[in-house]
């Protein structure tokens, strides 16, 4: 069983469907209707559930959607069948590890990668995927990636407060932390936009902002102090207008454009 399997049947409504998970997921809706133009073929990474694929060929979009997880893909299968859209959704299982397409030719506007799914591959990895991505992209094609950041602010402050001293840092560490997910340890590593930056070399910087402040898991934990999550939702609007507070973000979202 694959990582993410044992989430796969339970991810819409942990995530998807949480108040969080839509607020953040909207941000990068909106954000790709007004920026990624029209007609695209699209990549996507560790597409999950299918939910932006979806999103995506409903907005008239070639998509190829992919992801390690065989759980996953048979739940955006699943969703798919239910689906209208004027291109069929394509699905393929496609390891970030080892990315890599049989069709040697398939170019794409745009490759897209949302929620983290990035997050679980090393600095090793990240660089050989940005190669892959560098032979998928068309001229100046994009990648928008969404990545949870070393500097999440509202995780150090909630970590401080209960009490969590040891684990302020742990994002900081390279060589990753073990994150529980569906009951399974996951190595997870955490990037902030300056080192996605550097990666991409070849590219140029369109945009970098967070998705939203507040870390999708805090939303069961501090369910009595919901009235907080108000005046952080007046936060992050600010915020989300400014490349500058990316790193501060539960995820951020980056734009590159291949020179
Ligand atoms: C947090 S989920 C995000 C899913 C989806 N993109 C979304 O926005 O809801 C992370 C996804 O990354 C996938 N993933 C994790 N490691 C992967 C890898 N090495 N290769 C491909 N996909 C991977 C998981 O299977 C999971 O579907």
């Amino acid at each position: 069983m694959a990582d993410f399997d044992a989430l796969a049947s339970i991810y819409d409504s942990d995530f998807t469907h949480s108040i969080i998970g839509k607020r953040q997921r909207k941000v990068v809706w909106n954000y790709l209707k007004k920026q990624v133009g029209e007609h695209l073929d699209i990549l996507e990474l560790n597409g999950g559930t299918g939910e932006d694929a979806i999103f995506l060929a409903k907005q008239g979009h070639k998509v190829l959607t992919t992801d390690r997880s065989t759980e996953m893909l048979k739940a955006s299968c699943q969703k798919f069948k239910n689906i209208e859209t004027k291109y069929p959704i394509r699905l393929k299982q496609l390891d970030l590890n080892q990315a890599s397409l049989h069709d040697q030719t398939a170019k794409f506007n745009l490759v897209f990668s949302n929620f983290g799914g990035l997050n679980c591959i090393d600095k090793t990895a990240l660089n050989q995927l940005k190669n892959f991505i560098d032979s998928r992209l068309k001229a100046n094609g994009s990648a928008i990636l969404i990545i949870m950041p070393k500097d999440t602010l509202l995780e150090k402050l909630y970590r401080r407060w209960t009490g969590q001293h040891g684990l302020i840092l742990a994002r900081q560490n390279e060589e990753g932390t073990e994150v529980s997910v569906a009951g399974d340890l996951v190595r997870t590593y955490f990037y902030n936009p300056n080192e996605i930056q550097k990666i991409f070399t070849g590219y140029t910087l369109k945009h970098s902002f967070i998705t939203g402040l507040i870390p999708s898991y805090l939303e069961g934990k501090i369910q009595k102090y919901k009235t907080l999550f108000y005046p952080i939702f007046l936060l992050e609007s600010v915020l989300i207008k400014t490349k500058r507070f990316s790193h501060w973000g539960d995820h951020f979202l980056i734009h590159l454009q291949k020179d």
